[in-house]
């Protein structure tokens, strides 16, 4: 099932294989995707990876958690994404670009919830709109709202983090109203025809965070807002290493499976399920007993760009990702994403 093609509302793709969002550090002077984050993206789509969606890309210069990370805020940066997006169609994939602001983790202005006042909260949700406008003129196929991992709109939707007493905190409904306003103006200014996709916490894994049986509610509202597709995640920093969206080691149990079956039948949109997937087997799995309609794929695709020409072949072998999370430190040096595990390893 996993290299068949895919369709569902607004989602046409080649196979339910989906390269979820990896920040890959590789910019130019524009912020905007240099020629080495292209050779990455046209590789794993070459390979055979369905759906490609381009690493966090900020909203904003305040929005950044890495020196070099991608911007969309700005029309410079859009000939650069025309390359990439061009490259991508004729290797044969489809191609999303996640756009997130870091919040208190951005390193240019690190903001708690309490910091915002009430006149720039409301600038935030034109500002995903005016990038996901870019993101569209450069050929893209759809954004993913990055509300997940304890960015901005995600501690909004935690008690553990959002302490505030106005509209923007407390209930739920207030706690959720950030990301919501958010994927409304993406709608309203993109148009009915561009596809939206939210990454969105399983659970915090936090005292007074985000629930599960939050998560759900508000997933069923991001869907009755235009959300086109859901991926499943979860964790904060503050969770500890166990419970991080990339947990550590080498694991077959997919560990958020169970929540995306619990999801079933409560959603209208297609979930795609990423973190701890390692096998052809596992991913069939997942799809034959519809846990989830697409399989995420982040650092077995780091360690080995080209692992989807095996599956196709139908090739039965774990990814050679040991889960140790040496790729982060590359990105954070501004080296941009890269395995550290030594070649005869892979
Ligand atoms: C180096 C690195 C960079 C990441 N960058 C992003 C990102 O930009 N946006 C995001 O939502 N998740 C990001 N993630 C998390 C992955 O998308 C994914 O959720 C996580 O790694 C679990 O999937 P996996 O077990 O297949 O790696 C990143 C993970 C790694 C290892
Ligand atoms: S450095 Fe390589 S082996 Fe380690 S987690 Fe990252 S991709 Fe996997």
């Amino acid at each position: 099932m996993l290299f068949e093609r895919f369709s569902h509302g607004k989602l046409r793709l080649p196979n339910r294989l989906v390269r979820s969002a990896v920040c890959e550090g590789l910019t130019d002077q524009d912020f905007a995707p240099s020629a080495a984050m292209i050779d990455l993206e046209v590789k794993l789509a070459q390979a055979g990876c369905g759906l490609i969606i381009a690493g966090k890309t900020a909203v904003s210069p305040d929005g950044c958690i890495l020196r070099k990370q991608c911007r969309l805020d700005s029309d410079r940066a859009i000939p650069a994404y025309r390359h990439l997006t061009g490259a991508v169609h004729a290797a044969g994939a489809k191609i999303f670009v996640q756009l997130g602001h870091g919040g208190r983790r951005s390193t240019v202005n690190p903001r708690t919830p309490a910091d915002w006042s009430l006149q720039e909260l409301e600038a935030i949700p034109e500002l995903f709109a005016a990038a996901a406008v870019r993101a569209k003129t450069a050929g893209f196929d759809g954004v993913q709202v990055h509300g997940a991992h304890g960015y901005l709109l995600s501690e909004f939707l935690s008690p553990c983090f959002n302490g505030r007493t106005d509209l923007y905190g407390g209930t739920l409904a207030n706690r959720a109203r950030l990301l919501l306003k958010t994927v409304a103006a993406i709608r309203r200014a993109a148009g009915d025809a561009f596809a939206i996709a939210v990454k969105l916490n399983s659970e915090d894994f936090v005292g007074n965070g985000l629930t599960a049986a939050e998560s759900v509610e508000v997933l069923q509202k991001l869907a009755s807002y235009g959300m086109d597709a859901a991926e499943i995640s979860g964790g904060v920093p503050e969770a500890g290493m166990a419970l991080n969206p990339a947990r550590q080691g080498i694991s077959q149990a997919p560990y958020y499976a169970e929540f995306a079956a619990k999801l079933r039948g409560k959603l209208p949109v297609p979930v795609i399920l990423t973190g701890g997937i390692r096998s052809l087997e596992t991913a069939e799995n997942l799809l034959q007993n519809k846990v989830c309609d697409l399989i995420g794929l982040g650092r077995p695709l780091i360690a080995e760009p080209d692992l989807p020409l095996d599956w196709r072949k139908g090739k039965e072998r774990l990814s050679c990702c040991a889960g140790c999370n040496g790729c982060f430190r590359p990105l954070v040096a501004g080296r941009g994403v890269a395995c550290r595990l030594p070649e005869g390893h892979k």
